[in-house]
This record gives structure tokens, sequence and C-alpha cells, in this order.
């Protein structure tokens, strides 16, 4: 059985003091609710994992914060060197000093606000391989080329070039795609319960095709935008949806709360 994730990724939203706020009060959920005690349970016995992107600055606040391991800290971004001149980055050792379990790579800001190329990011992601932090690896396609029937083409290169140097063993225990098309992404416009399967199964039989069936039964995909509490059981509901990447609905705490207990 596959740990169904919920992440919540906060983009550029929430400084230290938020965070810590945020932080405590959804351990408090989780150790006085009791939706949030069966959560809690659900968290150890490994049925789903929750996991906060924070700002890079309020990594250490979230980290400090926590008094238990029920939330697991992503970055939401990494550069692949280890470290020196490279103005504005923050690399690897760094993330696992702060206390970061995982990284998300490629998020569609990073891709289309930000310029980074599937080259850049092959780069991060082995890097990121080689470190302590796992990568949540992110596509999806835009608007005009799924309207143009191109989507799984975009899946197609976007993983092809992420995948080629990765071997059988590293994809079925380190790695978690997210699928998250670029037209459902902060529009409220989500995909379908079925485009979103029909994508996410694309996805782990691309994994099949290349990994074979262990690696593709044990990779975890994630659907991500515009997931909100009225959505979020229907979505998990799908066979090959193994969590979701929240981006507004996870900066409120009752809606975050919300879909972590949708996925009970
Ligand atoms: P929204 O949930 O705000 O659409 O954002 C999705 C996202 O980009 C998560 O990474």
């Amino acid at each position: 059985m596959r740990t169904k994730m919920l992440a919540g990724n906060w983009k550029m939203n929430n400084g230290g003091a938020a965070t810590k706020d945020f932080i405590t009060n959804l351990e408090n959920w989780f150790s006085k609710d009791p939706v949030g005690k069966k959560s809690a349970a659900a968290v150890s016995s490994k049925a789903i994992e929750v996991v906060v992107a924070p700002p890079f600055t309020s990594i250490e606040s979230a980290c400090s914060a926590k008094q238990t391991d029920i939330i697991q800290i992503a970055a939401q971004n990494v550069y692949h060197k280890p470290k020196g001149a490279f103005t504005g980055e923050v690399s690897l050792p760094m993330l696992e000093e702060a206390g970061c379990k995982y990284a998300i790579i490629g998020h569609s800001e990073r891709r289309h606000v930000f310029g980074e190329s599937n080259e850049d990011l092959e780069k991060k992601l082995i890097a990121t391989l080689e470190s302590r932090v796992l990568p949540i690896f992110c596509v999806g396609e835009l608007l005009e080329e799924r309207e143009s029937g191109n989507m799984k083409k975009v899946l197609d290169t976007q993983l092809e070039s992420a995948w080629r140097s990765l071997t059988s063993d590293v994809v079925a225990d380190m790695v978690v795609i997210a699928y998250e098309p670029v037209w459902a992404i902060g529009t409220g416009q989500t995909a379908s319960d079925d485009d979103a399967e029909d994508a996410c199964d694309y996805i782990r039989t691309l994994a099949y095709e290349k990994f074979g069936v262990t690696s593709s039964d044990s990779l975890r995909i994630l659907y991500g935008g515009s997931v909100k509490p009225e959505n979020s059981a229907s979505l998990l509901a799908q066979r090959d949806i193994d969590g979701l990447l929240i981006g507004g609905a996870s900066l409120d705490a009752d809606s975050f709360e919300k879909i972590i207990a949708s996925a009970l």
C-alpha cells in the first residue's frame, strides 16, 4: 500500500512567526481534536503522510516549532551545487541541516515564471537523490498543450529527461511525482477526477515501461491544482492518485485539516 501524501505548498506566503503559529496549531489539532487524533494515528501507521513546504526563510521556524514527527517539512526549490558563488540559491546540505525531508523540484512556477528547463531540473533531481532530501518532482502541461492534444507528449518529455539516469530501486523507494496541470493551478479550475486519474495513470504506465512493475507499483503520484476540501476525497479515491499537492487551501488551517481528514 502506498502512503498517501498530503503536502501543502505555501509558495511565497507565511514568514517565520506565521509559520510557527501554523505548525503549533496543526500539531495541537493532531493531539486534541478527535479527527486530528485519527489523522495522527494514520500518520503513525503510515497510511498518510503530512508535509508542509514553507518559504526558505521559514523552514527553520517550522522545524523548531515542531514537537513531533507528524508533520514533515519540504523546501520549495533546491540548487544542485553543494556550495559556492551562486547568489540567491540554497543548497541541499543547507536544507538537510535545516531539517527538510523533501524538496519540491520543477514546480510549474519554477518552470514557467523562472524559466527552469528540463536540463536544470534533471540536475536538481540527481543532486537531491544523492543527498538525504527526497524529491517531489512536478510535471504538468499548459492549457494550450492540453487543448492541442499534447498532454501525454509534454509528460513524456518532462519525465524522459528527469528519469533517464535513475534506477528502478531509486524510483521505487525515493521519488514522488506530482502531476500539476498548469491550467488548474490557482485558477479554481480543478482537473476532473477522470482527467487527473488519466494523467496519473499515464505517468505510472511510463514508470512501468521504464522501470518495471515493482517501481511503478511503489511510485507515489500526487495531483495538484485547485485542490480544496470539497474535491479532495474524490481525487484521493482515484486508483493512481496517491496524494495531493495543495497550494491556496493549505494556507488556511481549517481547510488543510479537512483535506488531511478526507484521506482517512
Ligand atoms: P493551488 O492549490 O493554489 O491551485 O496551487 C497548486 C500548487 O501549485 C501546489 O504546488
